[in-house]
């Protein structure tokens, strides 16, 4: 086993160390920019190989002690050894060097980062159930860093505090189940009241499964659901009344119901900020009519209806656009209009006969938005376009489309620190004409 010394430059897009020695690249897990390393020569890749951390000869003065026991082995968080103010700069340099190195862009402001609490943060999560008998029996968990395995979790940091408490009960009502070795996965969403577990299962439960998880439910005060396949074959557990769940956008009298497998913003009070800073930076006023791309069931759709003329919301899945319509109803907003459209095909190219619309609002899924910001922004020309992306090298190709094809200026952009302890970096950005 080679043994080699360097220094860390960076940190790699999954918060590894990255160490050039001799010309070579080497993404240390554990190595953080600044510090001088030793480590072992690990897996070989075609343009840049592995390493294994042995000694920190020099550390660099972020350097924390990760406040959880099985940092290093959960693939939950990346850099708990890192401060979590210098994790808040690693993410703004990450967004700044992409957006100049792939956009060749540079925003004329930089936002003050949006930040919240740092743990019990996560109120919606998928952990991993495997039956290992020679780890003592059914683990329950995320997965392992860079590995299929699941941790084994008796509490956690970054789940909202209550979820992190049931863990320990989690697991032994997965073992008591029947069917306990065919139950790959549990969904967790945390609703302002209420709190829901899809449990995913691979065989019919018995009868007694449901008495066990009834009982679960009762003594802790949860609601649960079964999946025994696709998204639409969740159901509550038969004989019970879930609550709804929803959340308070208070800032703008809103609330925002939704089912316990829809995607929701992770981080409750991050998500709050970043609704009003979307907001603030798309400068509504009453006659405006936004078009919004990906909104879902209405996360942002519904605080901006509050301060426009009209909103048109474009979303795929026709059950989320049903539950934002339902949620413009529920809070008697009547100046939006929800579409079912695949915004990844020429479908894009309809939207600009939604003439009228003068601001463009749009929070794409990590592959971006290309086919929109090159096949609609030049016929609709909307004079002010806010896009929140939670991948800076998509963000950073779309917005060198916008400035250097569509003449566009990246007025603002900022980090938006969703996911505390992890490497993604979520951020926010305004173009104007
Ligand atoms: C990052 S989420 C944002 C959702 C919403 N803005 C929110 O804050 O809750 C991205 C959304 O894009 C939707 N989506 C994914 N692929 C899509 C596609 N090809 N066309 C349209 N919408 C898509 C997803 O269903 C999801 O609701």
């Amino acid at each position: 086993m080679t043994q080699l010394e360097g220094r860390a430059g960076d940190l790699s897009h999954d918060g590894r160390g990255v160490v050039r020695v001799d010309g070579k690249v080497y993404f240390v897990e554990g190595a953080l920019p600044g510090e001088r390393v030793r480590f072992t020569r690990g897996k070989r890749w075609r343009r840049h190989e592995t390493g294994r951390l042995d000694e920190v000869v020099e550390p660099s003065a972020d350097r924390a002690a990760p406040p959880c026991e099985y940092f290093g082995t959960c693939g939950g968080c990346a850099v708990q050894h890192l401060s979590t103010g210098a994790q808040v700069r690693y993410k703004q340099r990450t967004l700044l060097d992409n957006l100049e190195r792939i956009g060749r862009v540079s925003p004329h402001v930089v936002l003050e980062p949006i930040v919240g609490p740092v743990q019990g943060y996560r109120r919606k999560a998928r952990l991993g159930v495997r039956h290992v008998p020679k780890k003592g029996g059914v683990l329950v968990g995320f997965r392992e860093r860079h590995k299929s395995y699941v941790t084994s979790l008796d509490h956690c940091l970054a789940l909202h505090r209550d979820v992190s408490e049931m863990l320990p009960a989690l697991h032994e009502v997965v073992s008591s189940l029947s069917c306990f070795d065919r139950l790959p996965q549990i969904e967790i969403a945390c609703a302002d009241q209420a709190t829901a577990l899809v449990f995913r299962h691979l065989e019919a439960l018995s009868g007694g499964d449901y008495e066990v998880l009834a009982r679960y439910a009762r003594e802790r005060d949860v609601d649960v659901y079964l999946q025994s396949g696709g998204p639409d074959t969740v159901m509550p557990l038969p004989g019970s009344s879930p609550r709804t769940l929803d959340y308070a956008l208070t800032a703008h009298d809103v609330r925002i119901a939704f089912a316990p497998t829809d995607f929701v913003q992770v981080n409750a009070a991050v998500n709050a900020q970043l609704v009003s800073r979307a907001v603030e930076l798309l400068s509504p006023v009453p006659d405006d009519e936004v078009l919004e791309l990906f909104c879902g069931i209405g996360n942002f759709s519904l605080p901006i209806a509050r301060r426009v003329g009209r909103v048109i919301g474009v979303e795929a899945s026709e059950i989320m656009v049903g539950r934002a319509r339902d949620n413009a109803a529920r809070n008697a907003i009547g100046n939006c209009e929800f579409v079912a459209a695949d915004l990844y095909t020429e479908a894009v190219r309809g939207l600009s006969s939604r003439d009228g619309c003068n601001k463009l609002f749009l929070d794409p899924p990590r592959s971006g938005a290309v086919e929109v910001v090159r096949d609609l922004v030049p016929t609709l020309a909307p004079e002010r376009i806010v896009y929140v992306s939670c991948n800076p090298s998509t963000l950073a190709r779309d917005s060198e489309i916008l400035v250097r094809r569509e003449g566009y200026r990246l007025s603002a952009a900022g980090v938006v620190d969703m996911f505390p302890h992890t490497a993604h970096v979520e951020s926010i950005a305004l173009f104007e004409r």
